[in-house]
């Protein structure tokens, strides 16, 4: 079967980052077109400088890396320094990018790869804030019917709030983007918290990338030490949760995760519970259902899948 093409639309943040690799370790199952980078975890010029550092770091220089937006559509941008670091890469010592950020702008690299390629053969991976997607849509609403999927790490249902206590951190920095998504009527599964803090680095998983003895794997290695703190902290969670990987292992192994076809709409209006992919997961409305969310995965088989994969790197 031919390989998928996708665009990932990212923050880097070292689980982005993990993602990236995996997509990149993947070539059979995933082809990636181009990597937009969007404000979110940090700010966009470090996004799109790490975007970059992680494409060379898997030998990748010929990916071209977009920056996107540097900000929410209709808020301030809100960053997560407290839990990736002030560069949002912190871990690894890892050489500043050589490769060059691409001139055009990110969503108008989105617009014109949606009208280029065949309708309904393009995937678009977003892995943090919507923003680069709905300012796309926005800009062009011919482009939504050309989508052939989205496929997002956002929201939370069962898990409630990482950044607040009722939001996850994508949906919560651009509602206004994730609500635009939401309704946009394309094809969505949504890997949500309820799945990704299920996907936690324990120690023998790290040491199995460690023990991988190439740079990728010590460079996951150390990213995933750095980054397990908040939610050690926070939840006395087992290890870091790879959030943004299971978006591209769905890609490859949609066997490795389970969910419901449901409604989900997102909250826009309270600033009590701003963010919240309110998930009618129990199916208590007569809302269309516009989502797969994602509830469960096969977390031993998801980091033998990944560790197996960035030992190709
Ligand atoms: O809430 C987790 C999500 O927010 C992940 O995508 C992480 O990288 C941050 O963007
Ligand atoms: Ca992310």
């Amino acid at each position: 079967m031919a390989a998928r093409k996708i665009i990932i639309d990212t923050d880097p943040g070292q689980d982005d980052a993990v993602a990236i690799l995996l997509a990149l370790a993947s070539p059979d199952e995933i082809e990636v077109l181009g990597i937009t980078a969007v404000a979110g975890n940090v700010p966009l010029p470090l996004t799109a400088r790490n975007a970059r550092i992680v494409c060379e770091l898997a030998g990748r220089p010929d990916i071209p890396v977009f920056a996107g937006c540097a900000a929410p559509l209709a808020r301030p941008l809100v960053t997560a320094e407290h839990v990736h670091g002030k560069t949002g890469l912190d871990g690894p010592e890892l050489p500043d990018p050589t490769m060059p950020l691409q001139d055009r702008h990110a969503v108008d690299f989105i617009v014109q790869t949606l009208r280029a390629e065949p309708a309904g053969t393009v995937t678009l991976c977003p892995l943090g804030p919507l923003t680069n997607l709905a300012q796309a849509f926005r800009n062009a609403p011919d482009i939504i019917e050309r989508v052939q999927e989205i496929v997002l790490m956002g929201g939370a249902y069962f898990e409630v709030g990482n950044i607040t206590p009722t939001a996850e951190f994508n949906i919560y920095v651009d509602p206004e983007a994730a609500a635009e998504i939401f309704s946009a009527g394309v094809p969505l599964t949504v890997m949500p918290l309820d799945v990704t803090h299920k996907a936690l680095v324990t120690a023998a998983r790290n040491r199995a990338f460690r023990e991988l003895g190439t740079p990728v794997g010590r460079a996951v290695a150390e990213m995933t030490d750095f980054f397990e703190r908040f939610d050690k902290e926070k939840y006395g969670s087992s290890g870091a949760p790879l959030h943004d990987p299971c978006v591209t292992a769905w890609l490859i192994r949609p066997d490795l995760f389970s969910g419901r076809h449901i409604n989900v709409e997102i909250e826009t209006g309270s600033a009590l519970t701003l963010g919240m992919t309110v998930a009618d997961w129990w199916r208590v409305t007569d809302r269309p259902a516009n989502a797969t969310f994602m509830g469960d995965i096969d977390a031993d088989g998801f980091f033998a899948l990944l560790t197996e994969r960035l030992a190709r790197l």
